[in-house]
């Protein structure tokens, strides 16, 4: 009697493991039937209640269902354990013989083109190419320049002081006195690099930008040379005629100064944000070296002087690839940088 019923257990449970579609319901039929409170080891506990004649064949019954279950429960977890390892190594898969995907290329920034572009005009014309620190001093930045202490260009409003008297440059024009310095005359020079403003930044300023400042030191140095050089350098960046003015304009480092504006090329002249208007864009100011400048930095204006210029390289890209806002520039932002 007991023992029909062992069988029974034992064939209805085999069905299920065979039935069984997952491991998971493979797995709840061993536990409720193999388990350790399972239905088949509950009825090995039973074995001590039967009279002891008829423990053995009870208990061979018992072990040959427990062993007939076992294997087979055994043999499906196999079968699962395969198709998953089936599936794993095909969705894993890896073509080792298709070609690799081109690397993404970059490309220069509108700002470092234009840069290079002039630093190889100026090597031409036999201009060295020098770099200065953007952690400068007040007297390079300031004082050699003959900028006066009370000058607005000190002004808290337009510098980042730093601590012990430094300051982020606010202009090229420091590296002309290190080359001043460094070189003494005669002196071709450019220095391109960035500069820093506090001010508030809207379409058409910055507080980080780029200048290229312009020195030449040599004997009987004209405005006629300045204005070669000048309109050289435009002719070069624009590929075309830029209609041009010259105003007189205040630089405390030179004498006569000037500021040489060009006709916007967003707006043609008829006035947009960057022009603020006006028709026209600052670009070059400029003018003969200040003697003062020249004595400060050791060199007798009896013998030699000089034209300098400081080019705003960051409006300068704008005017070319018709950029109407300052703060694109700077953003990082790819989809505006792919498009030059
Ligand atoms: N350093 C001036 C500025 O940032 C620009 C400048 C003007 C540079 C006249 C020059 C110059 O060399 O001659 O505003």
């Amino acid at each position: 009697m007991l023992a029909d019923s062992i069988r029974e257990l034992e064939s209805g449970s085999l069905a299920r493991i065979r039935a069984a579609r997952t491991l998971e319901e493979l797995e709840a039929v061993r536990v409720e039937v193999l388990g350790r409170k399972g239905t088949l080891t509950l009825a090995q506990k039973e074995i001590g209640k039967l009279a002891p004649a008829d423990r053995p064949a009870f208990g061979q019954i018992l072990n040959g269902a427990k062993r007939d279950l076992e294997a087979e429960f055994d043999r499906r977890k196999s079968e699962f354990d395969q198709a998953a390892t089936g599936a794993r190594l095909k969705g894993e898969w890896l073509d080792l013989t298709l070609p690799a995907p081109p690397p993404r290329r970059g490309h220069l920034h509108p700002i470092t083109r234009i840069q290079r572009e002039l630093e190889e005009l100026f090597r031409s014309l036999g201009f060295a190419v020098l770099d200065g620190p953007e952690v400068e001093d007040e007297y390079h930045n300031f004082d050699a320049l003959n900028i006066p202490a009370e000058h607005p260009a000190r002004d808290m409003q337009d510098t980042f002081w730093l601590e012990g008297g430094h300051l982020l440059r606010t202009h090229t024009s420091p590296v002309q006195v290190r080359g001043m310095e460094r070189l003494g005359p005669p002196l071709r020079m450019i220095a391109p690099g960035r500069v820093f403003r506090n001010e508030s930044v809207d379409a058409s300023h910055e507080h980080t930008f780029y200048q290229l400042e312009g020195m030449m030191i040599d004997r009987d140095v004209s405005v006629a040379h300045l204005l070669y050089f000048m309109k050289t350098l435009l002719t070069a960046i624009f590929h075309r005629e830029v209609t041009v003015r010259l105003r007189p304009g205040y630089f405390p480092f030179v004498e006569p100064g000037f500021e040489l504006d060009i006709q916007c090329l967003i707006c043609g002249g008829t006035g947009c944000a960057v022009c603020k208007q006006s028709g026209w864009v600052e670009l070059l100011p400029c003018g003969l070296v200040n003697p003062n400048v020249l004595r400060m930095s050791a060199i007798d204006p009896e013998e030699w002087n000089g034209f300098a210029f400081g080019l705003g390289l960051t409006r300068l890209a704008m005017m070319r690839y018709g950029i109407d806002d300052i703060r694109h520039l700077q953003g990082g932002d790819l989809r505006f940088l792919e498009q030059f």
